[in-house]
């Protein structure tokens, strides 16, 4: 009862989500998704997100709490995600946060939506270990970061250098006829196909840095569907999942076991939207125990953007005892850890 109540605010994307949190628990998690509105466009459009957050805002701010079963005075501070993400989304939340604050006289705190992917392990998982080595892993974002505080010491160590893994996954998804966000379809269809009948590339691989580059590889999809239908042979769209699932996990997972061992950690921690692919999981999880890593991943709920992770980090800020921002607070479309 001792530690502060945090609620906590995500809007970077299409998730409107609101948190509540004391120390490591969960004691509220409200997600509104605007997900479908999205779906014919193939892709999020940032102005249609932007409408559904100052929709769904004080809704889900109420839902959450009556969840959590507490009042919006019970709150001690409140954490919003301040970047990195969409301009207009952020600013729904941002706005939303600050007049929280303003009118329950409580501290603010604009915390980054990645190391939130990271600190919401500790509501599943107990207290992180430290240092710690987190991939991230979602539509907008590949980074792999080395994590000596949560709250106040966390370094990127690499990140892709075009498209996401989750965009990789909706991207080969639409071209293999599947329907948006495909990550999930891809997986699904991949449990039915042969991972090595087909050998794709692996986007910078033995490199010798924590990058990752995941353009080629759809290019390569892109071109056997091609070739195929030229051909006119019969495509095996399981087989194309599995194969193109297969280069992506293996990548991944070698730079993060990789990262692990060059840093001398033990704790490997995977979190976005994409950790919850099968493929990733099972291959994080065998090369992690040859190496001896301690895996964490997040319950798929957890994984996805929510509040509850902005709530998690915001619980870290605030024992670290760092100044809360002040109301004029901005956002940052590509704030950096
Ligand atoms: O973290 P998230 O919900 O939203 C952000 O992008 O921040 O991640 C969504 C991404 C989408 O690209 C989706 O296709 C992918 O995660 N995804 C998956 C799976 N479930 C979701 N990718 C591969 N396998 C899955 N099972
Ligand atoms: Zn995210």
């Amino acid at each position: 009862r001792d530690l502060p109540l945090i609620l906590g605010i995500e809007t970077s994307c299409d998730e409107t989500g609101v948190g509540l949190v004391r120390g490591c628990e969960l004691l509220g998690d409200e997600v509104a998704s605007s997900v479908e509105q999205h779906v014919r466009f193939g892709g999020v459009v940032p102005e249609v997100a932007s409408r559904a957050h100052l929709e769904a805002m004080v809704p889900t701010v109420h839902r959450a709490l009556d969840g959590a079963g507490v009042k919006l005075s019970d709150v001690d501070a409140i954490a919003v995600t301040a970047g990195p993400g969409l301009a207009g989304a952020l600013l729904v939340g941002v706005s939303a946060a600050k007049a929280y604050a303003l009118a329950l006289d409580k501290p603010l705190y604009g915390v980054n939506h990645l190391v939130g992917h990271v600190a919401v392990d500790q509501l599943e998982h107990g207290p992180l270990p430290k240092p710690a080595i987190a991939l991230l892993v979602s539509g907008g974002h590949t980074s792999l970061l080395l994590v000596r505080d949560v709250a106040t010491d966390v370094r990127s160590l690499g990140g892709t250098v075009d498209d996401a893994a989750g965009e990789a996954y909706d991207k080969v998804a639409r071209l293999l006829g599947l329907p948006y966000p495909g990550g999930p379809h891809i997986d699904r269809a991949a449990r039915e196909g042969d991972p090595m009948s087909i050998r794709f590339p692996r986007g910078k691989w033995g490199d010798g840095t924590y990058d990752f580059s995941f353009s080629g590889l759809k290019t390569a999809v892109a071109r056997w569907v091609e070739d195929g239908q030229r051909n006119g042979d019969a495509l095996s769209v399981p087989d194309i999942a599995a194969a193109f699932q297969a280069s992506v996990a293996d990548v991944l997972t070698r730079k993060a076991v990789d990262a692990c061992v060059a840093h001398g950690v033990g704790t490997l921690v995977i979190s976005g939207g994409v950790a919850a692919n099968s493929g990733l999981r099972a291959l994080a999880e065998q090369r992690c125990a040859e190496a001896g890593i301690e895996l964490r991943v997040p319950r798929p709920r957890l994984c996805t953007d929510n509040g509850a992770m902005i709530a998690a980090l915001g619980a870290e800020v605030v024992a670290a005892g760092l100044p809360p921002s002040t109301l004029d607070l901005a956002t940052d479309t590509s704030l950096p850890v």
